[in-house]
């Protein structure tokens, strides 16, 4: 495994910090919502503290900025050296955006991908259609919109039905999977309700589930090894919705690496790769894969902003089983974005 042994660090200041880091981030705030997964994006303190106390470990000053209204005052007043950036923004199809924006208007150094990728990931159709003519195979897929009908002609059930600009699995709930046309149109209108956005209907792939975590840039970005999402409980369709990564222990064992033939996996990390570098991801990726049965690697949806919640989330989750700790994993990220600037990294 490629590590990040870094032997030139900053010098300390006089209070003994060699840099101060900037952490960005939302909160879940507790909104009392009919819709259950409305915060499921965000992140806890837990995780905001974790990050905080792994980049204090390297010597770095942490300001805690959430990524608020208040947050222009917030960076101009810390002046940060570089941010770790893991906030979702507030609203739109491009909120997470809005941070690292914000970040660039500032001419402030940021870890992780830049606006125009974090615009283009979170938008599942765009990312599809962007991929597909650089011959990704992908699920086929329609975009249902308001109330309009949606044609499904050329497209085979099962069908699964998600909001096109999400994450967390947020409406994506266990009876995301549609049969026939009726039940398509019944789920559409109830999402489309619910989540006020376009939704992505597409082709469900049964077979294995496999997410792949990247870190790094360039020569040195590495790509981990897959990990598989395993599902150990009989469902009628096998999909990672939002009460199976609630209950995640109840549902799913993971295997890293995934049980897969050679030839197999280095088609898939070389995708993964390849979709990483197409999007111009920066420093750190997730991304979601299903191999059919038979033997066909769709890609199903990417994170360049995957949650970093400890030996929770799956990202530090597969760091954790390649032997890195959660402070190694923090730090090969903050180090692939201080390369990247230029910028002394930490040891
Ligand atoms: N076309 C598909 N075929 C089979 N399963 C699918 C497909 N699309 C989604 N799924 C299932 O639904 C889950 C959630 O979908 P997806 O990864 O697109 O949502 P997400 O909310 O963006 O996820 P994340 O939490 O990784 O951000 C997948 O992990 C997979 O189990
Ligand atoms: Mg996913």
């Amino acid at each position: 495994m490629e590590t990040f042994e870094t032997t030139d660090p900053l010098p300390p200041d006089e209070d003994g910090y060699c840099l101060t880091v900037g952490l960005t981030y939302n909160l879940k705030k507790g909104i009392k919502s009919e819709v259950e997964d409305i915060e499921a994006e965000y992140d806890s303190i837990d995780t905001v503290i974790a990050i905080k106390e792994a980049l204090e470990s390297f010597g770095c000053r942490v300001e805690l900025l959430e990524a608020d209204a208040h947050l222009f005052e917030k960076l101009t007043d810390s002046s940060p050296d570089i941010v770790f950036n893991i906030a979702e923004g507030t609203h739109g199809r491009g909120r997470e955006a809005q941070v690292p924006s914000i970040l660039n208007f500032l001419n402030i150094p940021f870890a992780g991908s830049d606006e125009t990728t974090l615009c283009i990931a979170l938008d599942k159709a765009l990312s599809k259609r962007i991929l597909s003519t650089y011959k990704i195979k992908t699920p086929k897929y329609r975009l249902s919109s308001g109330n309009k009908p949606v044609s499904v002609k050329g497209l085979q059930f099962p069908l699964i039905v998600k909001p096109n600009a999400e994450g967390s699995s947020k409406g994506i709930s266990d009876v995301a999977v549609v049969e026939n046309p009726t039940r398509l149109k019944e789920l559409l209108a109830k999402n489309t309700k619910a989540y006020s956005q376009p939704m992505l209907v597409e082709e469900f792939i049964p077979g294995k589930e496999l997410t792949v975590a990247i870190v790094g840039n360039g020569e040195e970005t590495v790509v981990y090894p897959p990990m598989e999402i395993k599902y150990i409980k009989s469902m009628t369709h096998n999909i990672y919705s939002f009460s199976v990564k609630k209950n995640y222990k109840e549902y799913i064992e993971y295997d890293c690496p995934a049980a897969l033939e050679i030839s197999m996996e280095k088609t898939l990390k070389n995708t993964a790769k390849k979709i990483y570098q197409v999007l111009e991801c920066k420093d750190f990726a997730r991304m979601d894969f299903r191999i059919s049965e038979e033997g066909e690697i769709y890609f199903i949806e990417i994170n360049p902003l995957p949650g970093l919640a400890p030996s929770y989330s799956d990202y530090p989750m597969i760091t954790e089983f390649v032997g890195m700790d959660y402070r190694s994993t923090i730090k090969s990220i903050l180090n692939s974005a201080l390369k990247r600037y230029g910028i002394k990294p930490v040891v």
